[in-house]
């Protein structure tokens, strides 16, 4: 599945896109470097993604650094990087006080020059949910072009010692419909083209994730539908000031449909209909409990027995009977009521059966808790050619 989505994405944005996985959507080591096989780079936010991208063997030039809560230390380890002669791919900066803050930390290490993006705030309104709407004008992600100007000024301009190359922008995550991401994406050509007139280096521009998964049924743009909008885009701008390096950073369309999490129910109770309690929620996925994200559950047994002999859960029709299957309010463990799934058409449960919650491979672990004094989940691998690996162990 991983592979099917890998693939999708690199057919629709081909060399010489740079492919950049957003390691935030799961950065198990392992999951990193399935992806980075078919040609993509990473995209971290922090120090620890960082290192969870070495250790699935990127080097830095295929690594770029981004995100609101860059550290002070996360600022520094660029910099000396670059000194040591391994720089990362580009650092995107956020606000003219975090240009001048690595700027100031750049000039320490002297003789080192770091490539870095600006990100644009587009100032649009995404079709997603409010929560993933990092794009719309009032969110706390990237700048307004009066203060991504203040930022270039901060770095130093056009021979600064943060060497410009360009524009970083993300619309926000499911999204529904590309009208917003196309305006968007408009936005920061012009914006990208009016710099390339005095900046000769500002060739790049980054134009995130965002593809979504939803449940089956649901229409979904694909990313090749998405890039279906880029031609009539760049028509428009002059070619000598087009920017001549593309980038693309999707994190979940790449994993969030291989991924399951298994959880054995614990109680069966009749509230007015049937309710079950699990052993997973949203310490192991806050997605439901945090904006009211719908995943599909699937039953792996039903009363003790398994209703799916194959290696992995199917969405082929299970072999109990349809007609046992019944509305069912699906709980969390967790000591707070938003801890619930929603409803589903499940068989006859008790407890100790298994069911299977479906594209938890984005944004499930990597979002994980110990809250209640819970383990973090592990996560096993398959492939088809080494079978069944352990990803990362379980974690208390
Ligand atoms: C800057 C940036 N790029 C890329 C992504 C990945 O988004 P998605 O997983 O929706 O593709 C995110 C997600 O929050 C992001 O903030």
């Amino acid at each position: 599945m991983l592979a099917e989505a890998a693939t999708h994405v690199r057919l629709a944005f081909p060399d010489p896109w740079l492919r950049q996985y957003s390691v935030k959507a799961n950065d198990v080591p392992a999951v990193i470097a399935a992806v980075a096989s078919h040609g993509f780079g990473a995209n971290v936010v922090s120090s620890g993604e960082w290192a969870a991208a070495r250790k699935a063997g990127l080097p830095n030039d295929r690594i770029t650094l981004e995100g609101i809560g860059k550290t002070p230390g996360d600022l520094r380890a660029a910099a000396r990087a670059a000194r040591e002669g391994r720089p990362l791919r580009w650092v995107a900066i956020e606000s003219p006080e975090e240009a001048a803050a690595l700027a100031t930390i750049v000039r320490r290490q002297r003789g080192v020059r770091l490539d870095v993006l600006y990100r644009l705030n587009p100032d649009v309104v995404p079709e997603t949910l409010a929560g993933l709407a990092v794009g719309a004008g009032a969110s706390k992600f990237g700048m307004t072009e009066t203060e991504l100007a203040s930022a270039i000024e901060a770095g130093g301009g056009p021979d600064g010692l943060l060497r410009p190359r360009g524009i970083h922008l993300h619309v926000g995550s499911q999204l529904g419909a590309v009208d917003a991401w196309r305006d968007a994406v408009r936005r920061a050509l012009a914006v990208a083209a009016l710099w390339r007139g005095s900046i000769e280096s500002f060739d790049t521009l980054d134009v995130g994730g965002g593809f979504p998964v939803f449940e089956a049924g649901v229409p979904a743009p694909t990313p090749a539908r998405f890039a279906r909008e880029l031609p009539q885009l760049v028509e428009v701008v002059p070619p000598d000031r087009r920017p001549t390096r593309l980038a693309v950073e999707p994190g979940r369309f790449l994993v969030a449909r291989a991924g399951w999490l298994v959880a054995r129910v614990l109680h069966v109770r009749d509230r007015g209909g049937r309710q079950v309690v699990l052993d997973a929620g949203m310490t192991e996925l806050v997605r439901p409990a945090l904006y009211g994200a719908r995943h599909p559950i699937l039953p792996l047994t039903s009363l003790g027995k398994s209703l799916d002999d194959g290696p992995t859960p199917s969405l082929a029709p299970v072999t109990a009977s349809p007609a046992a299957f019944e509305p069912t309010r699906v709980e969390g463990p967790i000591c707070e009521s938003t801890d619930s799934l929603g409803v589903h058409d499940l068989p006859p449960l008790r407890r100790g059966d298994l069911v299977a919650i479906a594209d938890a491979g984005a944004y499930a672990a990597s979002q994980s808790s110990t809250y209640n004094g819970r383990p973090r989940p592990p996560q096993v691998l398959l492939d088809s050619r080494r079978g069944l690996t352990l990803g990362r162990r379980r974690l208390a």
